[in-house]
């Protein structure tokens, strides 16, 4: 079905994914590709219930994660398959690999979450699961200032690590360490790509 490149970038909060999209999709226009950048939660209906439930009280288990699989099939939909299908090179902050983490987290088995979801879900060409120990995570996030909210406690952001690592022996997959400079990440990132054959080897 799909002609583009599919990337996603997954990982525990503090770990950079924002910004790693953003320096991994400049690095593919720099090659003359026509780049979408992208994220779950999206802006759409469901995606901000699930935002404003971040900051309101937290949505009943069950509701969540069928608000999360139905934001997600309207992404799919609207937004994913159809730049794929245009040939564009789609970067992803977040996808269903969060999903088998957070909500597996939360007491969902991961292998049906992952079930679930690719029924509709396209599988990316390359998934990079930037790791790093949660209490640097949590280090970062203090740094920035943001409050630790319901979805960034510690013993929970441990299970979530445990299930994006327990997804490294997929042929898809790699591991990327990221206690490094934001640079040295990027470049890591890159020679994933590269290694994938989803770019020119520098
Ligand atoms: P996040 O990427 O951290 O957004 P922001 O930068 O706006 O805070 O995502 C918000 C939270 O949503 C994050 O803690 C992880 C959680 N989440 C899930 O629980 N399940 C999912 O399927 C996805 C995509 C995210």
């Amino acid at each position: 079905m799909s002609h583009g490149t599919f990337i996603v970038i997954e990982g525990i909060d503090g770990t950079g994914k924002s910004t790693q999209v953003q320096l991994l999709a400049a690095w593919f226009a720099a090659q003359g590709r026509e780049v979408l950048t992208s994220r779950e939660p999206t802006d759409g209906p469901w995606g901000k219930k699930l935002r404003d439930s971040a900051a309101s009280g937290r949505l009943a288990p069950a509701e969540e994660l069928e608000c999360f699989l139905k934001d997600r099939r309207q992404h799919v939909d609207e937004v994913i398959a159809p730049a794929l299908a245009a040939g564009k090179v789609v970067i992803l902050d977040r996808y269903y690999f969060s999903t088998m983490a957070y909500q597996g987290a939360r007491g969902f088995d991961p292998a049906e979450i992952r079930r679930l979801n690719e029924v509709f879900a396209p599988l990316p060409d390359l998934l990079l699961i930037l790791d790093l120990a949660v209490s640097s995570a949590h280090q970062r996030i203090g740094s920035r200032g943001d409050t630790a909210n319901e979805f960034e406690q510690r013993e929970s952001l441990e299970r979530c690590r445990q299930i994006f690592l327990s997804l490294k022996d997929e042929p898809f997959a790699r591991v990327i360490p990221c206690n490094d400079s934001i640079a040295e990440v990027a470049a890591r990132l890159q020679q994933a790509a590269c290694r994938a054959g989803l770019a020119p080897q520098a």
